[in-house]
């Protein structure tokens, strides 16, 4: 078995469904659902033994401690967090709480763990550390791409808060011998995004006939993944990922937002017209910049194309005509997160530590 925190959220969910539609080895996810988690991500593996699900914090170590005892999972993979960087910059504490704190409270969790295993086992052991490229900090426009080298410079609450946790996971395998990888990865898109995340909120904004929010010129550059090729990535790198070392995840996609923002237009133009015959593009509002906004991102895959023999599967274009047609085809799962009600789903479904 293996134990992924943060399941319930967007990549998340998303690498337990292709965990469990490519293998049986079962699936423990530990989610503190908060506003983020959303148990309907994972509706479809109700009634199945191999997801167990358990709501609780990666920082209750007493309550993590027992969940290793009892399901003695051969990896820790952690996707929780706090992820998004506007919350961060109205109210960091959570992000220190939950990306540091967390961290560290899960390392120490799964070091004591992991010191008591066999031999064999513990040989066999890893903690797999999901960040971000944002450790990294912003680049210049004719820059050279992020490498696993690059210095860290995180700019925003979020991005401090997760290079903390990185640094944390560094010093846990280089003090105590933990075996861990981290992989750093750019921006991804696709199917159960929270629709406060830039591609997602296009596309709802655009259906309701609301503006489209672009911050500052929109001329910020992201380098966009599909997320299903992070996860393909992850499952790689836990494979066969040499210990103590850290993987950049991309796909050599850089965009600049405005250019995302009129993608996603012209897609819902073709698939879903508006009945007015106007474009979608009319409803884009340039709004105030947000505070000490990184300019560029840009990831340097080399180093998981060649030791691991990773490439994503999608194209930008065809990850995000994807994308556009999964929200399209979605429309409960978009108005349950926006009234709340998947929340309230979560409460009459399950109660306490449950098993879907
Ligand atoms: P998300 O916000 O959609 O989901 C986070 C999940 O973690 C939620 O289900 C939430 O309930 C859970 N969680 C939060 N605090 C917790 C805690 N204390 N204990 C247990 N569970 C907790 O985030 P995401 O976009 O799916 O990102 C997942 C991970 O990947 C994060 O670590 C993020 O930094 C990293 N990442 C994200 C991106 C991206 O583009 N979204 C890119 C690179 C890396
Ligand atoms: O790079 C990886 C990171 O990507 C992850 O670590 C984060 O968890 C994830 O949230 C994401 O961070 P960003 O800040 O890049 O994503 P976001 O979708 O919030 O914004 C993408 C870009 O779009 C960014 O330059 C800000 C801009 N933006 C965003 C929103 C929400 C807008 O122009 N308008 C908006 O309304």
């Amino acid at each position: 078995m293996i134990l992924v925190t943060g399941g319930a959220g967007f990549i998340g969910a998303n690498f337990v469904l292709d965990w469990l539609a490519q293998s049986d080895e079962p699936v423990l996810n530990l989610d503190k659902l908060t506003y983020a988690g959303n148990l309907e991500n994972l509706a479809s593996l109700q009634g199945d033994a191999r997801h167990v699900f358990v709501h609780g914090d990666i920082g209750d170590a007493a309550m993590v401690a027992q969940l290793l005892a009892q399901h003695q999972p051969r990896a820790v993979l952690n996707f929780a967090a706090e992820s998004h960087v506007d919350r961060s910059i109205h109210g960091p504490e959570d992000f220190i709480q939950t990306n540091v704190v967390g961290t560290m409270r899960l390392l120490q969790s799964a070091r004591a763990y992991w010191q008591g295993l066999d031999e064999a086992r513990r040989a066999e052991f890893r903690f797999l550390h999901v960040s971000t490229d944002e450790v990294y900090g912003s680049l210049e426009p004719t820059e050279a791409a992020f490498t696993e080298t690059h210095k860290l410079e995180p700019n925003s609450p979020y991005s401090a808060s997760k290079a903390a946790s990185d640094h944390l996971v560094r010093a846990w395998h280089h003090t105590y011998g933990l075996p861990v990888l981290t992989t750093n990865c750019s921006n991804n898109y696709g199917p159960f995004h929270f629709p406060e995340k830039l591609i997602p909120l296009i596309i709802v904004n655009a259906l309701a006939g609301k503006p489209l929010p672009v911050y500052g010129d929109g001329l910020q550059v992201r380098d966009w993944l599909y997320v299903k090729d992070h996860c393909s990535a992850i499952r790689r790198v836990l494979e066969a990922g040499r210990v103590g070392e850290i993987y950049n995840v991309g796909g050599w996609n850089e965009k600049p937002n405005i250019e995302i923002v009129h993608t996603v237009c012209a897609l819902l133009d073709e698939l879903r017209p508006k009945s007015d015959g106007s474009r979608y593009q009319t409803q884009i509002t340039y709004v105030q910049d947000r505070p000490g906004h990184d300019r560029r991102y840009a990831i340097d895959a080399s180093k998981i194309e060649r030791e691991l023999g990773w490439k994503p599967a999608e194209t930008f274009e065809s990850g995000i005509r994807k994308t556009v047609q999964w929200y399209l085809a979605n429309p409960d799962w978009v108005a349950h997160v926006q009234s709340g009600a998947y929340r309230e789903w979560v409460q009459t479904q399950y109660s306490g530590n449950e098993t879907p």
